[in-house]
């Protein structure tokens, strides 16, 4: 039975937002994700980068910091309406016992942080600095021209706990990946803003980030990325694609950034937010319809993904079994 949609959450949040990474070398990360993804930096200093898609008119959708310890990420950003869902915000996760707490946040309006049932470190917040729209200053696009922060997927040991958590703050079901015949949910896609994904939990150790995901708005950025990739060195960083999801129909690949952070561009999918919308159930044993086409991901996507600071990592009770390339391969 799928946790009950909650048609008036305690507050509004709009959508996933941004994210907070480490990195140990900054100017390496800042090549890599303005010459291959096409990100905009917005402001940097020596320890810090801001970067925003070319369509973004918020000052960051993604934070780079500089560290010499291990590559982790720090905050998954969330956005909310206005500055009384913040408010409310605050008051609701108080009452899940998600310790919110007012924080500063360089270039945020007030910015809550807290930590959600599955130990993810979350901040939201209803105002950024605003920056111009690049998106007809053509002679400033490069590599992938990134438009816009979409979604991300975290692995956590219990997805049905994450999703009911999630639900109840308003997040919409809009796909799920379950075996038939069985009452076990491996993935489940919810969102906010409209289309299929704003954050996706998958079954695995966690939590842990494993990947963010930009939307580019032309199939040929995705490719145009990639030759950028292999012209600059990053060609052994394409991890996986460029290829064809399955009931989200969008084209995709996935790129590891220089620590190691995965990161997706695709092309968009489609709009899911009319009362009727039932989630569209996957059975993972039809390989028609989770890989329509092309070769299945290699071990590591699976298996890799990046740890939040500070935070304990958890095997699942059940761990997941994919079709990786070297099963395929070995059939
Ligand atoms: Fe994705």
């Amino acid at each position: 039975m799928l946790p009950p949609a909650q048609f008036n959450p305690p507050c509004r949040i709009t959508r996933t937002s941004h994210f907070v990474v480490t990195v140990r070398d900054l100017d390496a990360s800042l090549h890599f994700y303005t010459e291959v993804l096409g990100l905009i930096v917005s402001s940097r200093d020596s320890k810090t980068a801001y970067l925003r898609g070319v369509e973004e008119a918020c000052h960051h959708s993604l934070v780079l910091r500089r560290s010499a310890g291990e590559p982790v990420c720090q905050r998954v950003g969330m956005r909310v309406m206005t500055e009384d869902d913040l408010d409310r915000a605050h008051d609701a996760f108080a009452a899940a016992g998600c310790a919110p707490k007012f924080v500063e946040a360089p270039h945020q309006g007030r910015t809550l942080h807290l930590t959600d049932v599955t130990g993810c470190p979350i901040e939201l917040t209803a105002r950024m600095d605003a920056m111009p729209r690049m998106i007809t200053k053509f002679t400033s696009h490069r590599g992938g021209c990134a438009q816009r922060i979409d979604h991300c997927q975290i692995l956590v040991p219990d997805v049905r706990r994450a999703a009911i958590f999630w639900m109840q703050m308003g997040f919409r079901l809009s796909e799920y990946i379950a075996p038939a015949g069985g009452d076990e949910i491996f993935g489940v896609f919810l969102q906010r803003k409209g289309n299929p994904h704003d954050i996706v939990f998958f079954n695995g150790e966690g939590p842990r980030l494993h990947h963010f995901a930009y939307a580019a708005s032309e199939t040929h950025n995705l490719l145009r990325a990639c030759d950028i990739a292999g012209e600059l060195g990053f060609g052994r960083d394409v991890e996986r694609g460029p290829g064809r999801h399955g009931p989200g129909h969008a084209l995709f690949v996935y790129f590891r950034d220089p620590d190691g952070h995965r990161v997706e561009l695709f092309n968009t999918h489609y709009q899911m937010m009319d009362l009727e919308n039932e989630p569209v159930r996957w059975d993972p044993g039809d390989p028609n319809i989770s890989l329509p086409w092309g070769l299945p991901a290699r071990r590591n996507w699976f298996e890799e993904a990046t740890p939040f600071d500070g935070v304990a990592i958890r095997a699942p009770a059940h761990p997941p079994k994919p079709m990786t390339l070297e099963k395929f391969l070995a059939r």
